[in-house]
Parts: structure tokens; C-alpha cells; sequence
């Protein structure tokens, strides 16, 4: 296991506030689906169907779903039996997704909280799983680990968690200099600085069954999978 303060020390800061995390977030959830479709899409789908494999019958939850994507593919996934759950800081990113459910005749199957993720409204062990792409790495260094403790608080015993994040693992090429100078001038449209994903879920306290670094627009991805032991 890493030294969790030297990982939360290695993480650059993020010192934009909560208010303006969800008011930036409000102002792009109208287009947000177009701008997430394409490249990210691939990433996600091979995080779920290669990762977290939903099964019918689980309740997942996705903190940080933007504009549902995930939520309908989760909902399909765990079937009538099951449930999915989704938790977001951004009212407009609620709005547009409570209306993609509705046009694919998910509502009844998808439950969703307009909340910050460091602070889940939920009870002890609840979950199956929990989905999170492109989220985790939006929080200050020091939040990271609050952010994973509720989410091992949530998960049943045997449990487990994925997520898919930007990383500060592998290649720097000049892609990731190109976005990490995007990243300083414009922090709140270029939000998601890369982590160390698989560090961080590993001092949570999550086994870390799998863990794979891919490339988006050349840009390294890390996808990791971790299990709360019984
Ligand atoms: C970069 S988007 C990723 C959306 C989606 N998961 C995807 O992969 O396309 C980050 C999402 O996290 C939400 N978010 C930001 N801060 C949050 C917080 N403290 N708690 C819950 N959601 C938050 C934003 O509103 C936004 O919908």
C-alpha cells in the first residue's frame, strides 16, 4: 500500500469552490452529452463491460454522472430487479438527465440526487458497485480520499468500485503537456488534472483486482477495479 499522504502531497491542488464547480458545471450540462460523446465514450464502455460488469438484480450508483450516459447502460444492466443510482453536484447535469431516462423509458429504474459526492446520502453498505469516470480527479488532493471513504462506506462488504480517471501514470508525451498547460490557464473548462487513480483507490483500503492505463487523444486513462474484502 502507498503512503497516503505522500500520494495526497504528490496531487496538485484544486482550489476552485463547490458553488462554482456546479455553477461551471450548470452552464455546459446543456451541451455537455456532445462534448463526452466520441473517444471518452469508448472509455467508458470498456470500464464497464471489462471492469464493473453489472449484473441484473445489483443496485450501482455513479457519482458524477454528467449527462447519463452510463446511468442508461447501469440501469439496462442491472435489469428490473436492480437499480441504479446517480449523485451530482450540477442541477442542469440532474435536469438533462432526468430527461434522457424519460425519453428511454428508464425513470422508474434510475434514482437521482442533485448532492456532493464527499458526502453521500446514503446508508452503510447499500451498494454493489459503484461507477466513476472522469470524476474523482475533479477534487482537491486532500478531498480524493474523503470522496473514496464514502464510497467504501456505502459499498456492501464483497463490494466493488471502478474508476476511470485521467492519469499521471504512464507516457508524457506532448499531448499531456499541451493539456496540463490547458489545464493551468483554463482550470474550469479543462477540469479533470490527471492522478494517480490506482494509488489512491489502493490507500482507501480497496483490493485492486485489476488495473489497466489506456490513451485518449494521446492523453494516458487508468482504469482500476477495487473490491471491499468481506
Ligand atoms: C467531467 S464530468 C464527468 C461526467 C461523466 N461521469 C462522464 O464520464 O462523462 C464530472 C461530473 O462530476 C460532477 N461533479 C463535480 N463535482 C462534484 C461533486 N462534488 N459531487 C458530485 N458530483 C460532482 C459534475 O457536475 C459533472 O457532471
Amino acid at each position: 500500500m502507498s503512503d497516503e499522504n505522500s500520494i495526497v502531497e504528490r496531487t496538485s491542488r484544486v482550489t476552485r469552490s463547490r458553488e462554482q464547480a456546479r455553477q461551471s458545471y450548470n452552464s455546459m450540462s446543456r451541451f455537455y452529452g456532445f462534448l463526452s460523446s466520441g473517444s471518452e465514450k469508448k472509455f467508458v464502455q470498456t470500464a464497464i463491460e471489462g471492469f464493473l460488469k453489472p449484473h441484473e438484480g445489483e443496485r450501482i450508483l455513479e457519482p458524477g454522472f454528467g449527462s447519463g450516459q452510463v446511468l442508461v447502460a447501469l440501469a439496462r444492466a442491472v435489469g428490473e430487479e436492480g437499480k441504479a443510482y446517480g449523485i451530482d453536484i450540477s442541477d442542469g447535469m440532474v435536469e438533462v438527465t432526468r430527461k434522457r431516462l424519460a425519453r428511454e423509458g428508464l425513470e422508474g429504474r434510475v434514482e437521482l440526487t442533485r448532492g456532493d459526492a464527499a458526502s453521500l446520502p446514503y446508508e452503510d453498505g447499500f451498494f454493489d458497485g459503484i461507477f466513476m469516470s472522469f470524476t474523482l480527479e475533479l477534487f482537491d488532493a486532500p478531498e480524493i480520499p474523503v470522496v473514496l471513504q464514502e464510497c467504501r462506506r456505502v459499498l456492501k462488504d464483497g463490494g466493488r468500485i471502478c474508476v476511470a480517471s485521467m492519469s499521471d501514470q504512464g507516457k508524457h508525451g506532448t499531448m499531456m503537456k499541451l493539456y496540463v498547460w490547458a489545464h493551468r490557464k483554463l482550470p474550469n473548462f479543462v477540469d479533470c488534472r490527471p492522478i494517480h487513480a490506482r494509488a489512491f483507490v489502493e490507500d482507501a483500503g480497496f483490493e485492486v483486482t485489476s488495473c489497466e492505463i489506456m490513451s485518449m487523444w494521446g492523453l494516458p486513462v487508468e482504469i482500476v477495479l477495487g473490491g471491499k474484502g468481506s
